[in-house]
């Protein structure tokens, strides 16, 4: 993968239900990030292509490379899948050694693959073997501890990796633990591949201080860029320039109503389109009011036409101010406090 020497890469996180095609075609206008990565395409012995992520693939308007993340145990069975990728125009795949949902690595997936490095090994081996394509890895720092993340990327050392994401923090730390970028120095320092930071990372500034911090080569970016979709663009100005572009309460209104906008059309009435825009609003509104007023507000919402009114009254009122790109504390995204 050939990224600018010297600058920070920045990729935005794979989120599921959220990165969707139309939400990532939105950077078009707000400031592209130099990698996407799909929500995770589950293997198993029944898989083919999801839809969504079909979707993901298929005419991109971007001319930035995206990554397949796939999510499994079984080598055979990631091969497989990774076998029908190569009809889209994707440059890698990402392997998700790092997801924390209990219904996945309770069946040994995903995070629970953090316990087992000889596992990892053969996976990346056998899909090495038989695929040309870059291939590259998220992980957290361990299952429940970090006891064996030092095996894990002497692991990943071994082979030939595009990049490393760690999020950093362990599986059954879920979003509550403190993020410890240490990790990512200790990654850094051992790999050869790029190292992406990824967890917390809130603001352009703070990217930036990451990278600085960890030396490591970009960063991975997931709700923030749900909050502030300016972010990439920021890191971008900011880097290059020492100062950036700081978003107005007026651009998050307008932002939100496109938001509104391209959640319509996935959902089927307006009952589900209510609840699938408060997915969004969960994260963005955790930067609206310190009070978590809009939050309270958004989430009683029953149609549409309350949902506007609690944007246009909460988010509308303060126009002109510069909108807050971290979130208040105590304002919680809930139900898992993601
Ligand atoms: C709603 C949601 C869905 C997610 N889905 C995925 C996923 O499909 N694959 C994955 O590797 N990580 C997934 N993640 C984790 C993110 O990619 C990222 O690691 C995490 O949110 C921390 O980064 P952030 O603090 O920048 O959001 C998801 C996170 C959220 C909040």
């Amino acid at each position: 993968m050939i990224w600018k020497q010297n600058s920070i890469v920045t990729a935005l996180a794979p989120m599921r239900d959220i990165s969707t095609r139309a939400f990532c075609d939105l950077f078009l206008n707000y400031g592209e990030p130099d990698l996407y990565v799909t929500e995770f395409l589950r293997v198993h012995p029944a898989s083919g292509i999801d839809r969504n992520i079909e979707e993901m693939l298929i005419n991109r308007p971007s001319t930035r490379p995206i990554f397949v993340q796939l999510l499994g145990r079984e080598p055979v069975e990631f091969i497989r899948v990774a076998k029908l990728l190569p009809r889209y125009e994707i440059q890698g795949i990402d392997l998700n050694f790092g997801c924390p949902m209990p219904k996945i690595h309770r069946k040994g997936v995903g995070g629970a693959l953090l316990e087992e490095p000889w596992t990892i090994d053969k996976i990346l081996s056998e899909i090495a073997q038989s695929l040309e394509l870059p291939l590259s890895v998220k992980i957290r720092v361990g299952l429940e501890n970090d006891l064996k993340f030092e095996q894990i990327i002497a692991v990943l050392a071994q082979h030939s990796l595009s990049h490393v994401t760690v999020h950093a923090r362990t599986v059954c730390g879920l979003y509550r633990e403190k993020v410890n970028f240490e990790y990512v120095k200790r990654a850094k320092a051992m790999l050869e591949c790029k190292v992406f930071a990824n967890g917390n990372i809130n603001s352009a500034q703070q990217a930036c201080d990451v990278v600085g911090q960890t030396c490591c080569d970009g960063v991975m970016i997931g709700r923030a860029a749900v909050r502030n979709p300016f972010i990439f663009r920021q890191i971008r100005e900011l880097q290059a320039t020492g100062t950036c572009f700081v978003p107005k309460f007026r651009d998050a209104h307008s932002y939100v109503l496109q938001l509104m906008d391209i959640t319509e059309q996935s959902a089927p009435n307006e009952k589900k389109h209510v609840s699938y825009l408060k997915k969004y609003l969960n994260f963005i509104g955790q930067c609206v009011d310190r009070e978590g007023k809009f939050l309270h507000c958004a989430r009683r919402a029953a149609s549409k036409a309350e949902l506007i009114a609690a944007i246009d009254s909460h988010i509308g009122q303060y126009d002109g101010e510069d909108f807050h790109d971290t979130p208040y504390e105590n304002v919680i995204a809930r139900p898992n406090c993601e």
